[in-house]
């Protein structure tokens, strides 16, 4: 009896490999580009026809192969980026297995051509796998791959393509992410002859998402820029009162690799807590930087994730990142960019520009008591409808929320106080007497000990009252039975159940229903008062439901306006 076992044939071992690597002309695009860049392209041109199906063909400006070095590229795990297993650690160049060119060239009709500038070119054609021509080929330094008939030779794959719109669609986002990730060089993609996309170099990331996106995306973003030891974090993080339950962008680049992981975009929204509304996901795009033995890249076969040594610590770093980036005064809504006008004048003076230096804020001293006392008492306030403050800032004029600002200065100092002794209460003379519904008695008891820590001292009475011996004072305005009603009904009835916290969703609801509201007037040492500890608040900008405290009307846009 013959052996059971046997070797595959070379063709059919790569044919095999491809399904790894090749799954539709999105991955053949995103290996070719990978390939153009890894040779130095400045320029690469993608075209299409068809969705691809017919013909995908990627062009660079790259080094180019020598005739010998193409012919070997079509091998199996022939490769010039690495030598030896040791050099994966670290290594900077996309691609490191020398499989991408043979497991594509299996599966189609596929021509290399190919010149390094230094000799003749070279063409060579190969179908499924096997080379069936090869002839000088004269052109400029570079590389022209053309790929026809993908999956020819093996039809079930062939049919799981989809329609020609959505296998386009699917280049275009690979795209995007090596245009997000190499800002310095021009890319190029058409599709049936359309040009959809075409982006010179741009010096900055934020020209390459106006390019890709517009302005309109762009304006609501805000700049990344942290580092902690070698682990460093930049890219934009959207405004949170921009951010929408659906639609949004989340991409993450490591070591300037794109890369899918969900967790890292997880981590990267934890660090919107306290100031995004529950649901809302934000663009993310976040560069992630850290050394290349901190990070394992050969862990999956189309090389879409990365595996990091120490992904905890990436994680905190990366939540830290994008709680710095909401923190300045500057991630405050600029007007313009709201009433849909030239907007983001704020975001141009804040964007990232590479250098990793964040514009420092506003300067939050104009209301240190020291400057309120004496002659200087900061800017004069004003304020409208019993509801905004209004005050001149270094940039502009800024238009503060006096509920929104309050609840954001108490959800922080409430955040304190449940984490060390509690806030000071205040006996009162009449204790309050009230009802609940059964629902909201449970909530009182689930939550008593936090209750007692904002300053509300309960007792139940009997049946459903409860009696409130003492009652927080957060200002003078404060109505404290109509508070506690409010604060354990939204308790009972699950308000801020996206809050994964407990201490937090409390805190919010509490800052929420305690704060001064709309329509109150403030006499000018409140409204001074209250200001000064919104910007000494760590997110001045943003409070608990993802809406701003502070528009800020740029000086600009007056200028502008006004036509100055
Ligand atoms: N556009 C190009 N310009 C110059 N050289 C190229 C180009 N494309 C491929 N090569 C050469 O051919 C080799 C094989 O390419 P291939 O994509 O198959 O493997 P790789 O990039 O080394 O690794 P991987 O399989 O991980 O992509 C590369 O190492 C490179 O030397
Ligand atoms: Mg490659």
């Amino acid at each position: 009896m013959s052996g059971r076992i046997a070797v595959l044939a070379p063709h059919v071992a790569d044919q095999i490999a491809a399904g790894e690597v090749v799954e539709r002309p999105a991955s053949v695009v995103k290996e070719l580009v990978e390939n153009a860049l890894d040779a130095g392209a400045r320029t690469v041109r993608v075209e299409l026809e068809d969705g691809g199906r017919a013909l995908i063909r990627v062009s660079d400006d790259g080094s180019g192969m020598s005739p010998a070095d193409a012919k070997l590229a079509l091998q199996r795990h022939a490769t010039s980026k690495i030598t030896t297993a040791a050099d994966l650690i670290g290594v900077g160049s996309f691609g490191f297995r020398g499989e991408a060119l043979p497991a594509i060239a299996s599966v189609s009709r596929f021509e290399l051509e190919t010149a390094d500038g230094t000799g003749a070119g070279v063409r060579i054609a190969v179908s499924g796998g096997t080379v069936e021509r090869e002839e000088p080929a004269v052109r400029q330094r570079g590389t022209t791959v053309t790929v026809r008939g993908l999956f020819f030779n093996t039809p079930a794959r062939r049919k799981f393509l989809r329609a020609p719109a959505a296998e386009t669609r699917a280049t275009g986002e690979v795209m995007s992410l090596f245009a997000l990730a190499r800002p310095d060089v021009a890319f190029a993609l058409t599709s049936d002859g359309r040009t959809l996309l075409d982006t010179a170099p741009a010096p900055r990331p934020i020209d390459r998402i106006h390019a890709l996106w517009g302005r309109e995306l762009a304006d609501t973003l805000l700049p990344v820029a942290h580092r902690r030891g070698a682990l460093e974090v930049t890219g934009f993080a959207q405004r949170p009162s921009q951010a929408r339950p659906a639609g949004r962008k989340g991409f993450v680049f490591v070591r300037g690799r794109p890369v899918r992981d969900p967790f890292m975009l997880r981590a990267a929204e934890a660090g919107y807590r306290s100031a995004i509304a529950p649901g809302d996901r934000p663009t993310l795009i976040l560069f992630l930087d850290l050394p290349g033995d901190a990070v394992d890249v050969n862990v999956h076969p189309a090389k879409a994730e990365v595996r990091f040594r120490e992904r905890m610590q990436m994680e905190q770093v990366v939540e830290e990142a994008v709680r710095a980036a909401l923190a300045p005064l500057e991630a405050a809504a600029p007007l313009g960019a709201a009433a849909g006008g030239s907007g983001g004048p704020l975001l141009e003076a804040a964007a990232w520009d590479g250098t990793g230096a964040i514009p420092a804020g506003l300067p939050t001293e104009l209301f240190s008591p020291e400057a309120m006392s004496g002659r200087a008492r900061g800017p004069e306030l004003l304020q409208v409808f019993d509801t905004y403050l209004l005050f001149q800032t270094e940039e502009g004029v800024a238009i503060v929320d006096q509920h929104s600002a309050h609840e954001r200065v108490l959800y922080e100092a409430v955040m304190h106080q449940l984490a060390g002794d509690g806030a000071p209460a205040q006996r009162l003379l009449l204790p309050l007497t009230l009802e609940f519904t059964g629902p909201e008695l449970e909530a009182i008891d689930a939550h008593r000990e936090l209750l007692q820590r904002v300053g509300y001292e309960l007792e139940p009475f009997s049946g459903r009252t409860v009696v409130a011996h003492t009652a927080p004072n957060p200002h003078p305005r404060f109505e404290a039975a109509r508070c506690l009603q409010e604060l354990v009904s939204d308790l009972a009835g699950g308000r801020f159940g996206g809050w994964a916290n407990r201490l937090e969703r409390f805190a919010a609801t509490f800052a929420c229903r305690a704060a001064i509201k709309a329509g109150h007037h403030l006499d000018p040492d409140e409204a001074r008062e209250l200001v000064r500890r919104l910007l000494a608040a760590t997110l001045p900008a943003h409070d608990v439901h993802g809406r701003p405290t502070i528009v800020q009307l740029p000086k600009g846009e007056l200028e502008r306006r006004f036509g100055r």
